[in-house]
């Protein structure tokens, strides 16, 4: 496995792999992997013969106040683990790699997609991932790059990115892993303690609970949301609750069909989010 921190390598050894006829396949990540993470490389192996990590904690997306400086890191950790997966190349760039001085371009996406959800309170955000996404993209020129439905509002806003801008790439959204508890994996469990953990499993609860009521009938997404909140608030501080159309992220007056039911709560300091989605027959 290739590691490297230098765009020209990047580009040479993307070249090498291209004469060669080779499918390229990228898994973009902010590294500290864990499950969620491998699952993206283990697609990527199964459908192309060149994969690509990448490696980033990108200041662009984490606002002042939010914990860029403490996101955890282990890059030799993270190494390993990609090279027991059968990854090809790890790119590792420094943030003055990615953002040299004068770097004054952003991508942002002006849909409803990124007007709702975790753009509420972080509204800068999406700029930030978009940016270094379509950055990314444009370097490593995948033919299928991977992302997790973990971050499903994310998954969205990148579809749409490849589709306006016309990046010649398909998107495979990969399913969110649980720890087996139900808590969603994420770098960020990191930050919990034990009694922190056990509350976090409030956002799963809360998310089961909403199905339950779904498949028994109940189809006003207020009553679905105060089902939610009862489980929620003993355990957490409830950014927001959606339930909402799975294609548009638009609140729905009434659940049929298929339904989005996405939340994002605080547990102590650290902010969580989670999803599934409800189908109807
Ligand atoms: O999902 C993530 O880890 C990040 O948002 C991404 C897509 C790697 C962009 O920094």
């Amino acid at each position: 496995m290739l590691t490297t921190t230098n765009i020209s390598k990047l580009k040479k050894e993307i070249s090498k792999a291209k004469k060669n006829n080779l499918t390229i396949g990228f898994v973009p990540t902010m590294g500290y992997f864990h499950k969620g993470h491998l699952s993206l490389m283990r697609a990527a192996k199964k459908k192309c013969n060149f994969v690509v990590v990448s490696i980033f904690v990108n200041p662009l997306q984490f606002a002042p106040t939010e914990d860029l400086k403490k996101y955890p890191r282990d890059i030799k950790r993270d190494c390993l683990l990609a090279k027991k997966e059968g990854v090809d190349l790890v790119f590792i760039p420094q943030v003055k790699e990615m953002y040299p001085e004068g770097f004054a371009t952003t991508v942002s996406i002006n849909s409803t997609l990124t007007k709702t959800m975790c753009a509420v309170s972080r509204p800068t955000h999406f700029t930030g991932v978009v940016t270094v996404v379509a950055k990314l993209f444009n370097l490593v020129t995948p033919d299928f790059a991977f992302f997790g439905e973990k971050d499903y509002q994310q998954l969205l806003i990148i579809k749409k990115l490849v589709v306006d801008l016309n990046f010649p790439l398909k998107i495979i959204s990969c399913p969110l892993i649980r720890d087996k508890d139900g808590l969603a994996l994420s770098s960020r469990n990191k930050y919990l303690s034990p009694a922190e953990r056990t509350k976090a499993l409030s956002l799963y609860k809360s998310l089961l609970a909403a199905k339950e009521a779904i498949l028994k009938g109940e189809s006003n997404p207020e009553k679905i949301k105060k089902i939610m909140q009862e489980v929620l608030k003993p355990n957490t501080k409830i950014d927001y609750i959606k339930i909402g159309n799975p294609e548009t992220l638009e609140d729905l007056k009434i659940i049929k069909k298929k339904v989005l039911i996405a939340v994002a709560a605080k547990v102590g300091t650290t902010r969580l989010i989670d999803n599934i989605v409800v189908k109807l027959s």
